[in-house]
């Protein structure tokens, strides 16, 4: 990026000096945030923000020498640019002249005094307007008397950004998808490129990167806390403590974001070459550090392994079929081709006329970046599984406390095996297909295990019995040493009560006959969850159900 220079004061005879004074006064601006009517800025010089962060001026990107007008840092090595005008009709040159023109608008003019970009928008009094720079990066153009209040704003840059999302940025979610960012062409090219990124709001809001019409990645849909398809670490350095969505006194939904420390410059990007990127700017390295980057990994981009398919980040193959689906072209998919994606193995007794065979059901399927194309619903839990198995072409259904509940018809796109903050699907399976072999045959393993062990034990407190029986029998003195001692829990009077954390989880047990087992209660567990109250629920992602003062994990492991 070529630096222009700032227009410097020289040495010039005083008589000059003052006759420049009294004519181009009202033209003389360099260190102010604002513009009026009648004054204009040139190629060279610049309006910045009142805290000289940022700067509105004339600049050629990368290996470009067409001039554009646009805002970009101004106080750091790195003056990135957020923010460009006339991204579509560079000038050649640099007669560019920026201004307000007779309409009210923010105007660009060429070297021949053509214009090349307006702002164009309807300034109820043309001769009462300011353009100003203000802190957050935003360029505001606005009557006179309301300089200082966004939503008074004739025009702004945030409600038309180019290809840079910055905190205090508010998007608008409507009822229809919006393409917010476009990328640039290129490194040296600003105009728009093959990439957009914007918020869709079916089911709950999720990000979206499209390539052209065809989506790229999409971040899962909003849980109320974070976008939860996004990967975990991502998540909660960034999403977390950063993005929100919320209803304003318009009665409208915004997304916005907020860095944890405002004096961060923070900053989103969708690149030329189509990655959403979070940038911050490292003080110390005095470099620009790149926070998340997406599509981070195979699984990240859409719709991977097609219809009914589930990726598996990092797993091995990163492909599989949803339980009862099958490849649709199982030569391409050994082959690793995944985006044909899968099949139903069995159809639906609801699609067939005859009626022989048993009931559809549901499979839950734990753990998922929730497909997309969700269509909700107020409902509980229950209306939403009848919700679904009352339409034919409903395939799955999810219940999700922030969000409530969601159907899918028709195919299920972009599944994800998502530990960190997936949640639980119910995909509707033919009768045939609901058996699940694996987890029968492990639940058998466990009943034998568990079995065995009874009996094991049985025979060893009947032998022990027994063995004292017999002592007992033959020697007339026996030593209390000889007695078994055994902890009771249910006496102990430590567990029903206040358990601040697991530090303090010290069992005292009272000694009492019997064998020699913690006999575990699970009125212990419940007691220290509040008989697993709702408000003990710390959330339903990371590892599943986490519970406060004590931590239950139940990790996402399918059998
Ligand atoms: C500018 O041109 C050089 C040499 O062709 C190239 O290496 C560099 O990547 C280009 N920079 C940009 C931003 O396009
Ligand atoms: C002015 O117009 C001429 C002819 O249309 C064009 O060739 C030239 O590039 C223009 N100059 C600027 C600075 O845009
Ligand atoms: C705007 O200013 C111009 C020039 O100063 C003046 O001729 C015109 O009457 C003004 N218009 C309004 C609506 O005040
Ligand atoms: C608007 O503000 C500018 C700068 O403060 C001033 O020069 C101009 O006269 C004002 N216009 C009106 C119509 O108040
Ligand atoms: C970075 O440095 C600037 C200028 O020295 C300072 O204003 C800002 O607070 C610093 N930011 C952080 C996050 O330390
Ligand atoms: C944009 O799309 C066109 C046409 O598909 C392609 O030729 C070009 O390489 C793409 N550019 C980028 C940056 O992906
Ligand atoms: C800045 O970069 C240095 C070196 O990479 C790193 O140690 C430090 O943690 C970074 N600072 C922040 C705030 O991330
Ligand atoms: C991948 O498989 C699909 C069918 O599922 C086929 O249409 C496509 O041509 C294959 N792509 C390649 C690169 O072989
Ligand atoms: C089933 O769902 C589809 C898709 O939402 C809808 O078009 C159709 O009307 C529903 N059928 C019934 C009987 O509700």
């Amino acid at each position: 990026m070529r630096l222009q220079r700032m227009i410097t004061m020289r040495r010039i005879p005083v008589t000059v000096f003052l006759f420049s004074l009294l004519f181009l006064a009202p033209f003389c601006h360099a260190a102010t945030d604002r513009l009026t009517k009648g004054q204009s800025i040139k190629d060279g010089e610049t309006l910045k923000s009142s805290d000289e962060n940022f700067e509105l001026g004339f600049f050629s990107p990368g290996n470009s020498t067409s001039r554009y007008v646009g805002i970009r840092y101004s106080n750091i090595q790195d003056h990135a640019v957020i923010w460009v005008a006339n991204r579509e009709k560079p000038i050649s040159g640099t007669d560019g002249v920026l201004r307000i023109g007779e309409d009210g608008n923010l105007q660009v003019i060429d070297g021949n005094g053509s214009l090349v970009w307006s702002s164009k928008a309807s300034v109820a009094s043309s001769n009462a307007t300011t353009v100003r720079l203000d802190i957050t990066g935003n360029l505001i153009l606005s009557s006179n008397d309301s300089t200082d209040d966004a939503d008074e704003a004739y025009w702004q840059s945030f409600n038309n950004p180019t290809d840079t999302y910055l905190p205090n940025m508010k998007v608008l979610i409507g009822s229809a998808e919006i393409h917010v960012l476009s990328s640039w062409k290129s490194a040296s090219d600003p105009s728009p490129g093959n990439f957009t990124m914007g918020v869709d709001p079916r089911g709950a809001p999720q990000i979206v990167i499209w390539e052209q019409s065809r989506r790229r990645w999409r971040s899962g849909h909003w849980n109320g806390i974070l976008f939860s398809g996004v990967p975990y670490m991502a998540a909660f350095t960034t999403y977390q403590y950063g993005f929100k969505v919320s209803g304003e006194s318009d009665g409208k939904l915004y997304l916005t974001y907020n860095p944890s420390d405002p004096s961060e410059l923070i900053k989103f990007q969708i690149t030329w070459n189509g990655f959403e990127e979070q940038k911050r700017w490292n003080n110390s390295t005095q470099a620009w550090q790149v926070m998340q980057s997406q599509p981070s990994e195979d699984c990240e981009n859409y719709n991977y392994c097609g219809n009914f398919g589930v990726c598996t980040p990092s797993g091995s193959p990163r492909c599989s079929c949803l339980q009862g689906f099958e490849p649709r072209h199982p030569d391409q998919w050994r082959l690793g081709n995944w985006s044909g994606g899968c099949g139903r193995r069995s159809p639906l007794q609801c699609q067939r006329s005859s009626s022989n065979g048993g009931e559809d059901g549901f499979k839950a399927v734990r753990c998922t970046k929730l497909p997309d194309f969700a269509d909700k619903y107020r409902a509980t839990s229950d209306d939403c599984k009848k919700r679904c198995e009352n339409n034919c072409s409903c395939t799955a259904y999810a219940y999700v406390d922030a969000i409530g509940c969601m159907l899918w018809n028709g195919d299920l796109t972009d599944v994800q095996n998502h530990i960190q903050s997936g949640n639980t699907m119910h995909v509707r399976l033919a009768y045939s297909e609901l058996g699940d072999h694996s987890s029968r045959m492990a639940t058998h393993v466990i009943v034998l295990i568990v079995l065995a062990g009874l009996a094991f034990l049985a025979i060893s407190v009947w032998l022990l019995w027994l063995l004292r029986k017999k002592l007992k029998a033959t020697s007339a003195s026996v030593s209390t040493n000889h007695e078994l001692q055994v902890y009771d829990l249910s006496k102990s009077k430590e567990y029903t009560t206040d358990i601040s954390g697991p530090g303090d989880l010290v069992i005292e047990a009272s000694q009492v006959n019997g064998p020699d087992l913690p006999m575990f209660n699970f009125n212990y567990v419940a007691s220290a969850t509040d008989n697993f109250s709702e408000e003990n629920k710390l959330g339903e992602g990371g590892f599943g159900l986490v519970y406060k003062v004590n931590i239950l994990c139940y990790t996402c492991i399918r059998m």
